[in-house]
């Protein structure tokens, strides 16, 4: 019999759940999304967040059993996200999946949630080497790794994850959260566009860091000290100008990294990479130097179970399980 996985992730405001087999089949999968609950601040808010998570963990699970035949007691493994994230949310997501263990005597398996947003591109099997890149509300880091579970950072934001720049600058232009959504929306509207001159970002040869902050202050005086009237158009403008250097920062690092320590598969995750400017750009330039592209589906770069599934067969096929004394990591490594 193929063995069931039930695999939560719940470290920031998504509740997640899925259940999966070992052969990476997705029997059901439910995200409880809490963005609306978000939106009126403009961002998260790690109370809210786990508020919710700790309300809504139970509705979720019942909805994917609803969704199957399966009972509890036909779950063999329990995957779990440890960190990095929100002290609270991951707390409730680790206590929950560690009753559950306990009542039903099966193991635990805890993962790393950047190694979840790194997984979600593959299919079934990893090539290897690869350099692999997060792009998401809290992370902007390029990894090297030459076998499994082993990771080198070679290149991480100095200040703030992409994610949060794109929502701060949204909001600096009165666009809705999540501001990279929103971003991204009016860019795809419209086919042409001016593009203004804005500060390349971290520009020296053999540097994979980034550094977004400086964005928002460069930005809103941009807006301040032109003599533009600030339309749809002018709006547009800019969108398309933050996206274009942003993304053409973040694409030329990681495709120097590739070719710098010579590897030719490129994995890719994190709620950023849904982007349409930069999945185009992205694969052109994957192709344009010959490097295996394996981005993860658009319903998997934001939080997902499924994600957190993929881990989890590699880990169980290893016989990677883990204690029950484990907390919640917060700023979780990889
Ligand atoms: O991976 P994710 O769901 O949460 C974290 O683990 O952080 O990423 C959320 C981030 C938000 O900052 C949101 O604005 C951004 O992903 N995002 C996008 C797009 N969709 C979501 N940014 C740019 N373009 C998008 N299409």
């Amino acid at each position: 019999m193929n063995k069931k996985i039930l695999s939560i992730e719940n470290s920031c405001d998504d509740t997640c759940i899925c259940i999966s087999d070992l052969n990476m089949n997705i029997i059901t999968s439910a995200v409880y999304n809490k963005s609306f609950i978000h939106a009126k601040f403009n961002g998260i808010i790690p109370e809210l967040a786990s508020k919710y998570n700790s309300v809504k963990i139970l509705e979720v699970f019942d909805d994917v059993f609803n969704k199957t035949k399966l009972k509890t007691s036909d779950i063999s493994y329990i995957a779990v996200t440890y960190g990095p994230g929100l002290i609270n949310s991951l707390s409730i997501g680790i206590n929950f999946a560690k009753n559950l263990c306990l009542l039903y005597s099966i193991p635990i398996i805890k993962i790393n949630h950047l190694e979840g947003h790194i997984f979600s591109g593959i299919k079934e099997k990893i090539q290897f080497p690869f350099i692999s890149l997060v792009i998401s509300g809290g992370n902007t880091v390029i990894y090297l790794s030459e076998k499994l579970f082993s990771y080198e950072l070679i290149g991480f934001s100095l200040d703030e994850a992409v994610g949060e720049s794109l929502d701060k600058l949204a909001s600096i232009m009165g666009l809705k959260y999540p501001g990279g959504v929103s971003i991204d929306n009016i860019v795809s509207s419209r086919n042409y566009f001016k593009l203004y001159k804005f500060p390349s970002i971290l520009n020296t040869k053999d540097n994979f860091n980034f550094s977004f902050s400086g964005y928002k202050t460069f930005v809103s005086s941009f807006i301040k000290n032109s003599d533009i009237f600030f339309d749809k158009i002018f709006l547009g403008d800019i969108c398309y100008s933050i996206q274009y250097y942003i993304f053409n920062s973040i694409i030329k690092k990681t495709i120097n990294s590739c070719l710098k320590f010579k590897i030719k598969n490129l994995y890719i995750g994190g709620g950023v990479a849904c982007n349409s400017y930069f999945r185009k750009k992205i694969l052109e330039e994957s192709i344009k130097n010959n490097i295996n592209l394996f981005i993860a589906d658009k319903e998997l770069c934001s939080d997902n179970a499924i994600m957190i599934s993929k881990v989890a067969v590699f880990k169980i096929k290893k016989k990677v399980f883990d204690d029950f004394s484990f907390i919640p990591e917060p700023n979780a490594k990889l």
